[in-house]
């Protein structure tokens, strides 16, 4: 492992692991200082679970544009942008499309994406507007959009920006890069929502690049969540009608199935389903008990994890990384349908203590 401490302000992770990504050495690195997120201690969720094991949340909601998605779309514009690509075009459940637009802007390039009609999350279509991307909604699902963008370079000059591209998994492998150089090994554990299943293909990449083979009896154990209503890995065949409340993952076909298949096969891992509720509770415990507010699609790690550490699947004494993909900030109308609603009082001492006395009687 190289010590890369001393690297400076602004570097993004094509920078940091240049050594790592194959792109021409000529080519400009289209970046937002991305990577180097924080892998943070799950105390209070690990005491719930009796300190069974050592729990952490690599928080990949801490990238510019508000996901993971980041890492892979530095790398994918760079090497688009190097080749003189005049536009960049994606399907998505709308991180990938916010990514796409921020870095496409920061390249001069046009972004085209294609959203299923009203299950994008309020906050990602925003993003996707203001950086300036075209923005197509589709009557129809992702894996409908993904498989028109597939077909899309055939009738106009664009670059595909999906997974299915893979510059993107040579950027998303970074943050197993950086999962080692933090804890100075890989976790037992690696556990991560799946819809797509890029993500889950470039981790275990990235560990099997970064730990020379030697040392592959130290790689993680990778564990893929999928929820309940869109579980094609779970079931072993592909989803027609996928519905679930975490709208990121969404997705009834995933593009990178056997990739996905192969690195829970390899690393002795598995995939299960988690249903929405216990996705929304994982959502919930995790910004109240820990300070971490990602979006469902991403507390679907911490949901499977404390199945799966109750029930003896993970052993005791284990670290377990889990991977927070989205910021909660990308879908506000999820997390403010499940709170309470906030009491409107008058603008008195005696109501507003009054309320808050009320409160810590009921708390
Ligand atoms: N978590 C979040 C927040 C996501 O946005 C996605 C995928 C995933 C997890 C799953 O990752 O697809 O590599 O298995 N979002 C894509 C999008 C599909 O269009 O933004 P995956």
């Amino acid at each position: 492992m190289t010590d890369r401490s001393n690297l400076g302000p602004g570097v993004g992770i094509i920078d940091k692991y240049r050594d790592y990504i194959p792109l021409a050495k000529d080519a400009r690195a289209v970046s937002l200082a991305e990577g180097n997120t924080p892998l943070i201690p799950l105390e209070r969720i690990a005491r719930r679970l009796d300190n069974k094991v050592r729990l952490y949340a690599k928080f990949e909601g801490l990238n510019p544009t508000g996901s993971f998605k980041d890492r892979g779309m530095t790398v994918a514009v760079s090497h688009a942008a190097s080749e003189g690509a005049r536009a960049v075009v994606c399907a998505s459940t709308g991180n990938t499309s916010a990514a796409a637009a921020a870095y496409a802007g920061r390249a001069g390039m046009d972004c085209f994406v294609l959203i299923p009609e009203g299950k994008i999350a309020l906050g990602k279509l925003a993003q996707a507007m203001m950086h300036g991307a075209k923005v197509v909604q589709i009557r129809g699902n992702f894996d409908e959009g993904l498989d028109i963008v597939r077909q899309l370079p055939d009738h106009a000059p664009v670059t595909i920006v999906n997974s299915i591209n893979p510059w993107r998994l040579h950027g998303q492998k970074t943050a197993a890069f950086e999962i080692i150089d933090v804890l100075g090994k890989a976790p037992d554990y690696q556990c991560m929502p799946v819809g797509n299943a890029g993500n889950i293909t470039a981790y275990w990449k990235g560990y099997r690049e970064y730990l020379p083979e030697p040392m592959h009896y130290a790689l993680p154990k990778m564990v893929g969540y999928q929820a309940a209503g869109a579980a094609p890995l779970v079931h072993g065949h592909p989803v027609d009608s996928p519905e679930t409340v975490a709208t990121a993952i969404r997705i009834g076909k995933p593009a990178t199935w056997d990739g996905a298949v192969n690195a829970a096969k390899d690393s002795e891992g598995w995939f299960s389903p988690q249903t929405d509720d216990a996705i929304l509770k994982a959502q919930k415990m995790l910004a109240k008990c820990e300070g971490i507010f990602c979006e469902p699609a991403s507390a679907i790690s911490v949901a499977g994890v404390i199945e799966d550490v109750r029930n003896g699947r993970i052993a005791e004494g284990s670290d377990v990384v889990c991977i927070v993909t989205g910021h909660g900030l990308k879908d506000p109308d999820t997390a403010i349908a499940q709170s309470e609603q906030p009491e409107t009082v008058d603008a008195t001492m005696d109501s507003v203590s009054g309320a808050i006395l009320a409160a810590m009687e009921r708390a």
